[in-house]
């Protein structure tokens, strides 16, 4: 469902000098598989991430998503995409600061054509724990409370593929497998492909596929 093919990336260092980041001749994900990307800090898991969700754009190279190749889709079009194709949980969360918990959850249901659901917005809530923190906002929680709530805010939109940053990073042992559990129970019953970036063993190990980056990364074999 997940197909990278030649995908370069280069950021331009200040004298001008391009600074290659990614060079990917081959990566793909089937429809509801599940995996974990790994690689060192700095190794380009999120700016690969960011791509593959139509958040900034490639140099060159192919990202299709069900078919569609949303490097070639104009700005808006990628945006609507990923309001309905893809659920993301960002590394510094994102969260809205004016909205609470449950309402933060509802605006990723609002942004993609289908319309809020309350009912599974709290349940997702509930299944990460926060059922008795439906009214706070961002400011009121605790780090690791923020990151369960953009868990659930990402799977709000029922998406097609799941890209999850580095999810468990800021949570304690318990709440990690609460999190990983719900991840990966909610893909399976809804055949939501998951890409997740930990570095913690003990969540990929749960995994029957495992990447490494710099493996399939020919801009870090270089560096
Ligand atoms: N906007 C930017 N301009 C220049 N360099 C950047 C920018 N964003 C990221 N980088 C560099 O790209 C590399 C990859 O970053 P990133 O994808 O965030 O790595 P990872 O998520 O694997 O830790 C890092 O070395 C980082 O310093
Ligand atoms: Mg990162």
């Amino acid at each position: 469902m997940l197909l990278v093919r030649d995908l370069r990336k280069a950021y331009v260092e200040p004298d001008g000098t391009p600074l290659p980041i990614l060079d990917i001749p081959a990566f793909h994900v089937d429809e509801a598989e599940q995996m974990v990307l790994m690689g060192h800090s700095g190794c380009g898991k999120t700016t690969l991430l960011h791509i593959i969700a139509g958040l900034s754009q490639p140099d060159s190279g192919e990202v299709q998503i069900d078919g569609y190749d949303i490097t070639r889709l104009p700005e808006a079009g990628r945006d609507r995409f990923r309001a309905d194709k893809i659920g993301y949980v960002f590394q510094t969360f994102n969260l809205l600061p004016g909205f609470s918990a449950l309402e933060n959850v509802l605006l990723g249901m609002t942004f993609c054509s289908g319309r809020a659901d309350v009912g599974r917005a709290k349940d997702l809530l509930t299944r990460v724990g926060l059922g008795h923190r439906f009214t706070h906002k961002p400011n009121m929680l605790s780090v690791g409370e923020q990151q369960r709530v953009a868990v659930a805010r990402a799977l709000a939109n029922r998406p097609r593929l799941l890209l999850a940053d580095e999810p468990t990073a800021n949570i304690d042992s318990r709440h990690q497998k609460i999190v990983v559990d719900l991840l990966r129970e909610t893909c399976r019953e809804e055949r939501v492909a998951l890409v997740l970036v930990t570095h913690a063993d003990d969540v990929a190990e749960q995994f029957g596929r495992v990447e490494r980056l710099e493996k399939i990364n020919r801009a870090v074999a270089a560096a």
